[in-house]
């Protein structure tokens, strides 16, 4: 059967010079690379939980999450801050009225979190003998029953007390144990390690073996410095003895449909870091890297990242500290999350 695209594309091939056809293809491949883009926008846009946009019951789920976590960081600081977080709970508090107009469920995950989370907050000051701040009881009008009801068993901060650590844990045990640790004892954190956990990392699987991932590690409290004052998650803490850097490489993808493997292989490699670390015994905090415009530019003014890497993410690195206090993260029921496909 005749195919007029086959037969036109032939043609070219035959006609015009080799590199001007790769040239063609490539501009063909950078279209569909808009076009890829474009759809990616509008998806995002679309179902995203971005604020003032889509209300749906797992986007206001994002927002309660997201405003309860910061909180429950809050309460986890060894040196309590009382009446901090007026921010966060003017937001929190929003969402869980946007979520109450709407009939959400109040038996929710997110819904139960939000409640226990500023029932801990309550419990907080008043265990340390601090009085509300003035502007708690308004934001919270109209809940204080449900939180007085509140579980908060799941909630707050939770108490971290290092055990000896088993070189010999099995990798369930690695993973059950693994929590992000803020707080680091003094000893100093010695390179090789550091390296010994990148080389383990790097047995994490990727796109056709090409290995896209960059690491950067550094003891060099400057460079710390640094990187921890623009990454700015771990606000309120002293610096980590030492730091890690993910990167990848866009130069190792070879599609328009590849687009995203960059974060993909840098997310399999990086848990595969933090699973290694924990193993060693060092205690961890995943920081996030993805910057809007001003903080990406100062990073990269600031660190010798080449232009053709993409951040994946920080990981501030110490050891564990006898006792400290970190976020319960309490995660979802698994019905939450998985689904039979039957
Ligand atoms: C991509 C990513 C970015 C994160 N960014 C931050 C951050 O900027 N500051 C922070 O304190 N924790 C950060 N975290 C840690 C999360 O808060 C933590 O992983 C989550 O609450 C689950 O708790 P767990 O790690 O103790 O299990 C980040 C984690 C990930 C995976």
């Amino acid at each position: 059967m005749f195919h007029p695209a086959s037969f036109f594309k032939n043609n070219i091939k035959r006609i015009i010079p080799k590199s001007t056809y790769k040239k063609l293809k490539h501009s063909k491949k950078l279209h569909e690379l808009k076009q890829y883009y474009k759809w990616q926008f509008s998806s995002f846009a679309r179902f995203s939980a971005i604020p003032g946009g889509n209300e749906g019951l797992e986007q206001l789920t994002c927002q309660l999450q997201y405003h309860s976590h910061e909180i429950e960081k809050g309460l986890s600081h060894n040196n309590f801050r009382a009446g901090f977080g007026r921010r966060a709970i003017t937001e929190l508090t929003h969402s869980m009225r946007l979520w109450m107009q709407h009939n959400y469920p109040m038996e929710a995950f997110a819904m139960r979190e939000a409640l226990g989370v500023l029932k801990a907050y309550e419990d907080k000051h008043a265990k340390v003998g601090s009085a509300l701040p003035l502007f708690y009881n308004d934001l919270i009008a109209g809940f204080e029953q449900e939180i007085r009801n509140a579980d908060t068993d799941h909630c707050g901060a939770s108490l971290f007390t290092r055990k000896p650590n088993d070189p010999h844990r099995t990798y369930k045990a690695v993973l059950e144990d693994r929590c992000s640790l803020r707080d680091y004892s003094e000893e100093p954190v010695n390179l090789d390690e550091l390296i010994e956990a990148g080389q383990l990392a790097m047995r994490a699987p990727s796109v056709c073996n090409r290995q896209s991932v960059r690491l950067y590690i550094s003891t060099n409290p400057d460079i710390i410095h640094k990187a921890m004052s623009i990454q700015a998650g771990m606000y309120g803490y002293k610096e980590p003895p030492a730091v890690m850097i993910i990167t990848s490489t866009l130069t190792s993808f070879i599609d328009p449909t590849e687009r995203n493997e960059p974060w993909v292989d840098g997310g399999l490699f990086s848990m595969a870091l933090l699973g290694a670390l924990e193993a060693q015994g060092l205690a961890a905090c995943p920081l996030n890297a993805m910057f809007e415009q001003r903080r990406e530019n100062a990073i990269r003014q600031a660190l010798p990242i080449p232009p053709d890497e993409v951040l994946i993410m920080f990981v501030a690195v110490g050891h564990k500290p006898e006792k400290t206090l970190h976020p319960m993260s309490t995660r979802r029921d698994w019905h939450d999350i998985i689904t039979i496909l039957k």
